[in-house]
């Protein structure tokens, strides 16, 4: 095990972004940025002994600073969307900022990613990220000291923990936004992967993307992955939830969430034998195809066209302030949220 760091590029203002490499005994590397706690890359080798990044995103700062649509952010204090831009503690309304068309707030206005963390080594494996955000920045209520820790194991498990406190009663809810191609970022669509969700309920929702406060069966529906099939056999489905998102973005009920750590998901490129399983404590996962990708410069300057990344956030449901009904992410001053979440890799033959 080894870490290096190195200088990644400067922001505009003059601020160098500084680089972290974490790799293991198989030659398995996960790169993060003190910006934004991007997950940079992720290489693994596939099936034939070549190694991938797995991870769809940029090579330079201006990428992360400019063109990003989250691709490996930190995403928070509260990831996806909240509905109206408005919730409601203890009888104080929060009007936050609305990022989203003035009508919706999504991934924090955008303000993990767009933060420098403060990075810590932790022995050979793991770096730990640190930021304390100041109280009611876009509106948004207490000072969080969020702390997220990746580590990479030699059997090739990333872990991401998340320890996040603030000193006045709110909502907290950070994801990781990765956009993975289990073919390797520059292999084109992601129709083709099989994918698994274990999740036998989704939450549907208007055509803002905000949960009606259904949590639906998947069963007869383009949304049952509970049986593996590809990404592509039902995207273009003639169905209205698909039509509002313009393909899979919606976030699915993790059967039997406990708290301990459970299978979420599993997805496999054929070509590679490149298989990802994602364990979590949390009780939602967004499944999103990268439906609104358009063509944006990425790494090696090609263009992240429509669906060649897809992620698989995390999370406690979108818009949970305003859904009593849904697991709750409320809480009070002092009290610790605390995740995890493992993103696996292992190859499998034909
Ligand atoms: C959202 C998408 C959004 C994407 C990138 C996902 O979490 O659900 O609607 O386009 O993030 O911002």
């Amino acid at each position: 095990m080894s870490i290096t760091t190195a200088v990644f590029g400067t922001l505009s203002d003059g601020r160098t972004v500084t680089k972290y490499t974490i790799e293991n005994a198989n030659g398995t590397t996960l790169a993060l940025l003190d910006y934004g706690a991007y997950i940079q890359s992720i290489c693994v080798k596939d099936k034939h002994g070549i190694r991938r990044d797995v991870t769809v995103g940029f090579d330079d700062a201006d990428g992360f600073e400019h063109r990003t649509d989250y691709q490996g952010a930190a995403a928070g204090p509260y990831a996806n969307r909240i509905g109206g831009g408005m919730f409601t503690i203890d009888g104080v309304t929060y009007d936050l900022e609305k990022n989203e068309k003035g009508v919706t707030t999504l991934h924090g206005c955008g303000e993990y990613n767009k933060t420098l963390w403060t990075a810590q080594i932790l022995g050979d494996n793991s770096v730990a990220m640190r930021y304390l955000r100041p109280d009611g920045l876009h509106g948004y209520p207490g000072a969080i000291n969020a702390v997220i820790t990746y580590t990479l194991t030699d059997n090739d498990r990333i872990s991401i923990k998340y320890d996040c406190v603030s000193d006045k009663k709110t909502f907290m809810n950070p994801t990781d936004h990765t956009y993975f191609n289990l073919g390797g970022y520059d292999s084109g669509d992601i129709l083709s992967h099989s994918l698994t969700l274990y999740s036998s309920r989704y939450t549907p929702v208007d055509e803002n993307s905000i949960p009606t406060g259904a949590c639906a069966p998947v069963a007869d529906t383009p949304f049952d992955f509970t049986t593996t099939k590809k990404i592509g056999d039902e995207i273009d489905a003639d169905n209205e939830q698909l039509r509002f998102t313009g393909g899979y973005d919606h976030n699915f009920c993790i059967d039997g969430a406990d708290g301990s750590l459970k299978k979420a998901a599993e997805a496999i490129c054929a070509d590679t034998g490149i298989r990802l399983t994602v364990y979590t404590t949390l009780p939602g996962i967004q499944f999103y195809a990268g439906n609104f990708l358009c063509g944006v410069p990425g790494k090696g300057s090609l263009p992240m066209e429509k669906r060649t990344g897809f992620c698989l956030e995390t999370q406690y449901y979108p818009d949970t302030p305003n859904h009593p009904a849904f697991p709750s992410c409320l809480f009070n001053a002092g009290e610790h949220y605390t995740s995890e979440t493992v993103y696996a890799f292992d190859t499998v033959s034909d």
